[in-house]
């Protein structure tokens, strides 16, 4: 941690106090009971791989008496606002998305019956790359593994009977994302709401794409102008809601540990902030409504600490690099996500387990928004059930532990205070190595990403055939006997069939005439890279041209990519 006075105090003789009784301690108490009694490894460590010592004192947190700070102000260690859960508790937002929109609609409907309180919706594998459903591509992918969206009257039909005034609205989309946010527009002004109103986010960070999560349609350049576009259309035109919501869990589900987390979702910030802020943007016209997502994973301190070091080293870089002066540019505000890759095949209720105590390290870690994993997230997409239950953990940790009644309670901790600077420190530490790289758009193009996931996750991968990270079921109190049964999502073989035929019905109907003008118009905007894509695109999808026609039209324009692969 750096040894910035305004958040430390000094209480001299404490640090030296603390460590004079931890040494006599070791002589005395300690050393006579592990001559009798020893522990039952050599070396401990977190999940990230961090060392960790046998117990923590003021000799372990660097000065002599740590300042935490308070939530609600720079540089937001404890929480962005506040009172946080005291005024309102975290947005419990469970992933839906499969079939027909029709399907995925009654799912929405149902979880809020049952108590949630936002949306979050995922694509089908078409739909996220940018593909129709008719596309021979497609086949067999339609509505799989989410929802299948082609055209505006898909997207209609997604929203049925529900009010995009009063519920947030997040959207897992990345290469396609600025049409679905076209889209998205297009609805509420169909409907007459008023876009400063909608609460909603797209998350639309691409470098992640290239780092870890590998799906993409154009090459960066033209990507990162996209991003730029709908950057600037919202903070324009839509004053709650998130553009982009920079997204650390895919890097950690490709292997990546907690530092590296952090450390490459911090890096792609930087560079989304540089870009917006290189084509004339204020930095705090787009920054108030920057948001991030990072996976709430096992080692509950240290993720604890990830969150705080995080926000603490954000609030910095928005001040210090990037001269931000409005608070509201500093706070860093996150999505989590509970670890799917955690999650068994072998004894699934485990899973429940696993997930409530990953959610509440995302709430002591201050997390604005959460989903919580199915238990049968090893098998396929989630049952009904399955999320139920998932929204219940949130519910009875919400009302019923007490631990949302207190800001940051583990402040003060002198394990997570150390782990918090650990953690904080190592962001730096990175960023030095990608700056000489030359940034991490070159970073990307060498492998740099890529290449420190691939040793990450072969290491973790490592400690567990080993034994020496145990996984309950796994490769630790196994059952000899067969498989516990789960009841499992099951797809409807009809609905890739249906979602076709509607496709071809929409463009049968449609006024060829204006979805021309509309596609020549879009062209037109593309070409010129000063101008914003936004505007056209929401008139192109209000002409009901789709999903594949708009990217296979830009595809001609902005090109393929291609990533260097990495040995
Ligand atoms: N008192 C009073 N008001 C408060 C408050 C308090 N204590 N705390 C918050 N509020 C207010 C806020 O100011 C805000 O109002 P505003 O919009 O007018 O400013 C409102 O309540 C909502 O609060 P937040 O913005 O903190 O919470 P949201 O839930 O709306 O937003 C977010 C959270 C992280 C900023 C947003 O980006 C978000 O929800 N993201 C979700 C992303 C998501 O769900 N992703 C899923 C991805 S799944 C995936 O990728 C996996 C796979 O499919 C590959
Ligand atoms: N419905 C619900 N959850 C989903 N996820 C992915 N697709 C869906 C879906 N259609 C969640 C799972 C997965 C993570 C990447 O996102 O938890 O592991």
């Amino acid at each position: 941690m750096t040894d910035d006075s305004r958040y430390r105090l000094a209480a001299p003789g404490l640090a030296e106090a603390a460590a004079g009784d931890l040494a006599s301690w070791e002589n005395d108490e300690l050393a006579g009971f592990l001559a009798r009694r020893p522990e039952s490894r050599d070396e401990y460590r977190t999940g990230s791989g961090l060392p960790v010592e046998r117990v923590y004192t003021p000799a372990h947190v660097d000065g002599d008496w740590h300042d935490v700070g308070l939530p609600g102000r720079y540089p937001f260690t404890r929480g962005p606002y506040p009172t946080m859960y005291r005024g309102r508790t975290w947005t419990m937002r469970q992933i839906a998305g499969f079939g027909q929109a029709e399907e995925t609609n009654e799912r929405f409907r149902y979880l809020i019956a049952q108590g949630q309180t936002g949306l979050s919706i995922d694509f089908d594998m078409p739909t996220l790359m940018g593909l129709d459903s008719d596309d021979a591509m497609s086949l067999g992918e339609v509505g799989r593994e989410g929802v299948a969206i082609d055209t505006l009257p898909d997207m209609e039909a997604l929203f049925d009977d529900i009010d995009l005034e009063q519920i947030s609205v997040s959207m897992t989309i990345n290469p396609s994302a600025w049409i679905l946010l076209a889209m998205y527009v297009a609805v509420a002004e169909e409907r007459g709401y008023d876009l400063d109103k909608l609460s909603g986010t797209i998350q639309n960070d691409i470098l992640k794409e290239y780092v870890a999560q590998k799906e993409w349609i154009f090459p960066v350049e033209p990507s990162m102008r996209i991003v730029r576009d709908t950057i600037g259309y919202c903070a324009e035109n839509m004053a709650r809601y998130n553009p982009v919501n920079i997204s650390g869990y895919h890097i950690s589900e490709a292997g990546a540990n907690a530092q590296q987390e952090i450390a490459f979702t911090m890096a792609i910030t930087k560079a989304y902030v540089a870009d917006a802020l290189a084509t004339g943007l204020d930095v705090d016209a787009f920054a108030p409504r920057l948001s991030f997502f990072f996976v709430s994973q096992a080692d509950l301190f240290e993720e604890v600490a990830k969150f705080r070091a995080v926000r603490r080293f954000y609030a910095r870089m928005m001040k210090e690099t990037f001269g931000a002066k409005d608070p509201a540019s500093m706070r860093l505000r996150f999505h989590a996500q509970t670890a799917a890759a955690t999650l068994t095949k072998p004894q699934p209720m485990n899973n429940i387990v696993r997930t409530a105590l990953q959610a509440l390290s995302a709430v002591l870690g201050g997390a604005q928004s959460l989903h919580t994993n199915g238990l049968d997230e090893a098998y396929t997409i989630p049952s009904e059930q399955a999320m139920k239950i998932a929204l219940r953990t949130q519910q009875i940790i919400a009302d019923e532990t007490g631990v949302a009644s207190v800001i940051d309670p583990l402040g003060g901790s002198y394990y997570v205070e150390r782990l918090t600077d650990r953690l904080e420190e190592g962001i730096a530490d990175y960023f030095t190595k990608i700056e000489e790289l030359g940034g991490v758009v070159a970073a990307i193009e060498q492998g740099f990403f890529q290449r420190e996931i691939s040793d990450s996750a072969y290491e973790f991968a490592r400690r567990k055939a080993s034994g020496d990270r145990p996984v309950i079921g796994v490769n630790k109190h196994v059952d000899a006997g067969g498989a516990e049964k789960i009841e499992t999502h099951e797809l409807d073989p009809e609905s890739e069939a249906r979602q076709i035929s509607r496709l071809k019905q929409v463009r049968d109907v449609r006024d060829p005439e204006r979805a021309k003008s509309a596609m020549e118009q879009l062209l037109s905007v593309a070409a010129d890279p000063s101008a914003n894509l936004m505007p056209a695109t929401i008139e192109a999808v209000k002409a009901h041209l789709s999903m594949g026609e708009i990217t296979g039209a830009l595809r001609d324009v902005f090109g393929t990519y291609t990533e260097t692969p990495v040995f």
